[in-house]
């Protein structure tokens, strides 16, 4: 089969290249999908910043596809939970197996969804883990209705999911987008918005009762001051601030651990199920067919983008 591979000597978008590689044989517990549409994330953003010849082999050589987190498409094989011809959304796993930026791929069963009758592939594929983690983050934040809720990197693939859901919630949501993002982040329900170019973290008097950092930016030493008292700092890149969720510990504000290592059909048919209803819409900046990936990792790296860019086959 077809597949996107990485030539670790190039550099940038270069890198990315069309190749075969054996089309995947589903292991008890999975299904083989045909892949119809690929949404690019932070993940690949990585990829392709990432000019190291040496960490690209590192991060390359344990399989052959390792682009495509998040994915719409046809199942053509028979499992347990899905049969042959069902339409399907879902991401594989983070660390484990083969990715989904190929022409097929075979993905355990509970990881994926059933599409509704009115959800086409590239606007689904534009949804599995942007709005899981969203919605991770915002089920440990649980917020009510009249909360107030900041999104920060509120343009981006898990920001704009971010915003709906909150939004969806009855929080009243501010969001740090790009900044041309202002306008369509208002649709998407944020009451208040700054462009992150004008306005910074530390600009704004307000106090929140979470705070969703999709930036990578904050630490909980300087978004404990505007927390109110038993506030919740969602960061989704904890790794990055170890010290302050081991603070969070003596404090009444909390750091929840958010980590989203593959989608899951519960959370996947929640997220299906708010779009049924209207409340969340997929967020789609650009598509761009397959024989113009080069484009679609080029975009992905400019500023200004509103929510995901993805790849049909
Ligand atoms: N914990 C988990 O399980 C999990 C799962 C998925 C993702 N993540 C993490 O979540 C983060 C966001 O992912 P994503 O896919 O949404 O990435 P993304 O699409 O690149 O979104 C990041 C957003 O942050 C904006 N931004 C950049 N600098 C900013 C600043 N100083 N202030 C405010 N906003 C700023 C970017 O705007 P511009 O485009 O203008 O630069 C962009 O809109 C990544 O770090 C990713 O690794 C974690």
């Amino acid at each position: 089969m077809e597949a996107m591979l990485i030539d670790a000597t190039k550099k940038g978008a270069e890198k990315f290249h069309l190749g075969t590689v054996p089309t995947p044989r589903p292991a008890e517990g999975e299904v083989l999908v045909e892949v119809k549409a690929v949404a690019l994330s932070a993940w690949e953003k990585g990829f392709t910043q990432d000019d190291d010849p040496r960490s690209l082999t590192r991060r390359t050589r344990r399989r052959a596809v390792n682009l495509g987190l998040e994915f719409s498409g046809v199942v053509r094989s028979d499992g347990r939970r899905f049969t042959h011809g069902q339409h399907v959304m879902g991401g594989p796993h983070l660390t484990k197996g083969e990715k989904a930026l190929a022409q097929y791929v075979a993905i355990r069963e509970e990881y994926l969804a059933e599409l509704p009758d009115n959800l086409g592939f590239l606007e689904a594929a534009a949804l599995p883990i942007g709005a899981e983690t969203a919605l991770t983050g915002l089920d440990k934040a649980t917020p009510r209705p009249g909360d107030s809720v900041l999104v920060v990197g509120a343009s981006g693939g898990v920001g704009v999911y971010a915003v709906q859901i909150a939004a969806a919630l009855g929080a009243d949501v501010t969001a740090i987008g790009g900044r041309n993002s202002g306008p369509r982040l208002k649709e998407l329900g944020a009451r208040t918005v700054h462009s992150y170019r004008d306005t910074s973290f530390e600009d704004l008097t307000g106090t929140y009762d979470a705070v969703f950092d999709l930036s990578g930016r904050l630490r909980f030493g300087e978004v404990r001051k505007k927390l109110s008292r038993c506030g919740t700092f969602v960061n989704v890149n904890p790794h990055k601030d170890l010290a302050g969720t081991a603070a969070s510990l003596f404090s009444k504000r909390k750091v929840p651990f958010v980590y989203v290592p593959h989608s899951s059909t519960a959370a996947q048919t929640r997220i299906l199920d708010m779009v049924v209803r209207g409340e969340i819409t997929p967020v789609v900046e650009a598509v761009h067919d397959i024989g113009r990936f080069r484009t679609a990792f080029t975009d992905l790296t400019h500023n200004e983008r509103l929510g995901k860019i993805v790849i049909s086959y």
